[in-house]
This record gives C-alpha cells, sequence and structure tokens, in this order.
C-alpha cells in the first residue's frame, strides 16, 4: 500500500474576504506535529529533498505559489501537483522525495512528527531500495 496522499483541508471564507485553512495535530494532520518548518526563495532550476525517512511522517503545504512533488515507494513514481494552499501531501516512511518547479515566491510548509534527526534520513537512492525490499521480504 502507498504510504503517501494528497489531502484536501477546509477552506472557510470566501472571495471577497479571503480565506482559512486550520490543521490540527491528531484531526485533520494524522500525528503529533512537533516541528514546523518552511522552505522558501528555492530558484525555480532548483530541485530538493533526494531523501526518505526512517520513521518520520510529514504533511507538506505549498502555501505561497506551486511547486511539483515526485514521491516514489520504491516501486512506483508519482508526480504530485501542490497548487492550492488548502492541500496537502501525507508522507510516511519509506517514501522518497523529490521537489522542484518552484514558482516564484512559492513557500513550502512541513508538519512533522517529529525533530530534526539526521539519523532517520535515507539519503543514498541505492540504500533506500535496498530497504524497501528488506522490508517487503
Ligand atoms: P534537507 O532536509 O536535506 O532539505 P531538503 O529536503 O529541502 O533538500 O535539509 C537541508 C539542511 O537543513 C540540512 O543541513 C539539514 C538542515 N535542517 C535542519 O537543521 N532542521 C530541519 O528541520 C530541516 C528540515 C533541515
Amino acid at each position: 500500500m502507498k504510504n503517501y496522499k494528497k489531502m484536501y483541508f477546509k477552506k472557510i471564507g470566501n472571495k471577497k474576504r479571503g480565506f482559512i485553512t486550520a490543521l490540527e495535530q491528531n484531526k485533520n494532520i494524522p500525528f503529533l506535529i512537533k516541528r514546523v518548518y518552511y522552505n522558501y526563495f528555492t530558484p525555480a532550476d532548483v530541485s530538493r529533498g533526494y531523501h526518505a525517512h526512517k520513521k518520520l511522517e510529514q504533511v507538506l503545504l505549498c502555501v505561497s505559489g506551486n511547486i511539483k512533488v515526485k514521491v516514489d515507494d520504491g516501486n512506483k513514481a508519482e508526480e504530485i501537483d501542490l497548487n492550492n494552499p488548502n492541500e496537502g501531501l501525507y508522507i510516511g516512511p519509506g517514501v522518497w522525495r523529490e521537489m522542484y518547479d518552484y514558482s516564484k515566491n512559492s513557500v513550502l510548509l512541513v508538519l512533522a512528527s517529529d525533530y530534526y534527526d539526521e539519523e532517520d534520513y535515507i539519503r543514498d537512492y541505492d540504500e533506500f531500495v535496498n530497504t524497501i525490499k528488506k522490508i517487503k521480504s
């Protein structure tokens, strides 16, 4: 089963006054939020990510502009567009991700289930594929 999914959050408001989207841990976000970080001023020709996590769960939201994310579970890769502030992408453990095509002034907001820990990263694609194979066998 895929360990990532597109999420659609409630948009409160209207075009005249603008909108609010609320994110709440263990409610519409399926984990306790221990860390929030955001990535901004990324040039359009730069790709980021290139890693998977061993345990970390995250929800990615492009709160301004648009970004593309390639998610790969070691079996199949899929491209997801993040182009609405009320849409998110849940990514669980064991999913390789690459972010690219950052529009000007785009802001990628990430909610994470744990503190930053370099030990939780798999930054080598071959190691990622081997780890997935081991888990499945
Ligand atoms: P990284 O997660 O590799 O960024 P991306 O996936 O967007 O390419 O992190 C880049 C650098 O920032 C790396 O040196 C680790 C550091 N970092 C932190 O110190 N704290 C954090 O919460 C995150 C996400 C990264």
